[in-house]
């Protein structure tokens, strides 16, 4: 029988890359943490009915990348494609919008799943970072969040990424430049696909990449020109709150993001080093999907990272992270009795957090000490039946060379001491 392989559109996280992938999230996390957010974990598969409330009847995601089953008791259920509609469900159900002051700030990691058609950077299964501030309209909110985005990406070191910014408007203006654009788009040459969605999600046609489609947009109405007096002053201060503090970011027009619950405020991190899957992150304003998911109104605001995206972002721009070596020290015994003893010393070693490991299998010396020098340990301790007779064992300098001879009974501190 073969061995059997992953799923098609996912991959395996093993070391020593996996490495990277928990430095990303880690750095992803950690300025949200410093920033007042707090962690939540929800369910990896929620009612259907949310994500096709939440994310929208009409996307991609809900009508053809969705992992929908029903369960032997006839729930029906989907693996979330995406986290905002599952945090927001959460945040309701647990009353966290009644229990302090708003806005609610919090930020998860995670598996997200999309039936889409794999290729390098777009998989089936992925994994998020992601942050939401529910229940504040305050464009500083908006500004704080993006900042947060840039400074993960930054202490990263990554440099070649945009920020793309937009307004997509509220629910006084956008209806009225819907409308405007439809008839537009009713008067152009286009595909049944294209002009059926003229007429669910006439915005999505913007953010059409055919070249035939967007040669036919130039003249289409302008949403920007569209926003009511509301829109177009929150979003000024938006740009200005990101101007102020250094961030800069390209106005898009055409950024209308493929879900449905973006009000105001939207925003994609490009890398330019991807090619076609170019989108790191990506988020925005949902004001509106509290209501669409049965709850009071709760205007919001979050983004989520793409962390398989932001490695192959930290490889095309050849950047190293500078992870410490998983392990500091590794014991090679030479012999039963040696064996028992440094197993003690690996021990006592962990339990004072010093990273240890220990030459499992009884090798050789010479098999021993390569498998040493793979861990990435900075010192080796060998020990053998005389070494211990004298009541020693060998403390090497994997980076010098060096080696000594240091008491058994003063190992443990010694390594403590020359690691600090
Ligand atoms: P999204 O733009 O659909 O937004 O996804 C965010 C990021 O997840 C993308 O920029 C990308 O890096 C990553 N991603 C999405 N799909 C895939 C895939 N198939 N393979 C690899 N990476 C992928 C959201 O999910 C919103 N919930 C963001 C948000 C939070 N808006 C407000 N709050």
């Amino acid at each position: 029988m073969s061995v059997f392989q992953a799923p098609r559109g996912t991959y395996d996280l093993l070391p020593p890359d996996s490495a990277t992938y928990l430095a990303v999230r880690e750095a992803i996390a950690a300025p949200l943490r410093n920033s007042g957010y707090g962690y939540v974990e929800t369910p990896g598969f929620e009612n259907v009915e949310l994500f096709a409330r939440g994310v929208g009847e009409s996307t991609d995601i809900v009508t053809k990348e969705m992992y929908a089953f029903e369960t032997k008791g006839g729930d029906r259920l989907a693996l979330r494609p995406e986290g905002t509609a599952s945090v927001l469900r959460a945040a309701l159900e647990a009353s966290l919008h009644k229990q302090g002051v708003l806005p609610v700030k919090l930020w998860y990691s995670g598996s997200y799943y999309r039936y889409e058609k794999p290729q390098k950077g777009r998989y089936r299964h992925f994994s998020q970072v992601g942050a939401e501030a529910i229940g504040a309209e305050d464009p500083a909110l908006d500004a704080e969040l993006i900042i947060l985005a840039d400074q993960a990406y930054r202490s990263l070191g990554l440099r070649q990424f945009r920020i793309l910014l937009n307004s997509l408007g509220d629910k006084e203006c956008r209806p009225v430049y819907r409308e405007k654009l439809q008839e537009f788009l009713r008067g152009l040459d286009l595909d049944e696909d294209t002009r059926r969605r003229v007429e669910i999600n006439p915005l999505r046609v913007l953010d059409d990449k055919r070249p035939e489609v967007q040669r036919q947009l130039t003249g289409a109405p302008s949403l920007r020109e569209s926003l009511c007096e509301a829109c177009r002053a929150y979003h000024q201060e938006v740009r200005e709150l990101l101007t102020e503090e250094g961030v800069s970011f390209t106005d898009d027009e055409k950024l209308v993001r493929g879900l449905d619950y973006y009000t105001r405020t939207t925003f994609e991190f490009v890398h330019d080093g991807l090619g076609s899957q170019s989108a790191v992150g990506g988020g925005g304003r949902y004001d509106g999907l509290s209501e669409m998911i049965g709850g009071p109104a709760l205007p919001s605001v979050g983004w989520a990272l793409g962390v398989d995206r932001t490695v192959l972002a930290l490889e095309a721009e050849g950047v190293r992270l500078d992870l410490p070596a998983p392990t500091s020290v590794f014991a090679v015994p030479l012999g039963e009795q040696a064996r028992r003893v440094l197993f003690g010393v690996v021990t006592q070693l962990r339990r004072k957090g010093v990273a240890a490991d220990f030459a499992y299998g009884g090798r050789g010396l010479k098999g021993a000490m390569k498998v040493a020098n793979r861990s990435g340990a900075r010192y080796a301790i060998v020990a053998g039946e005389r070494d211990l007779a004298e009541g020693i064992v060998q403390l090497k300098d994997m980076e010098s060379g060096e080696q000594s001879p240091v008491p058994l009974s003063a190992v443990v501190t010694e390594i403590e001491a020359r690691l600090s």
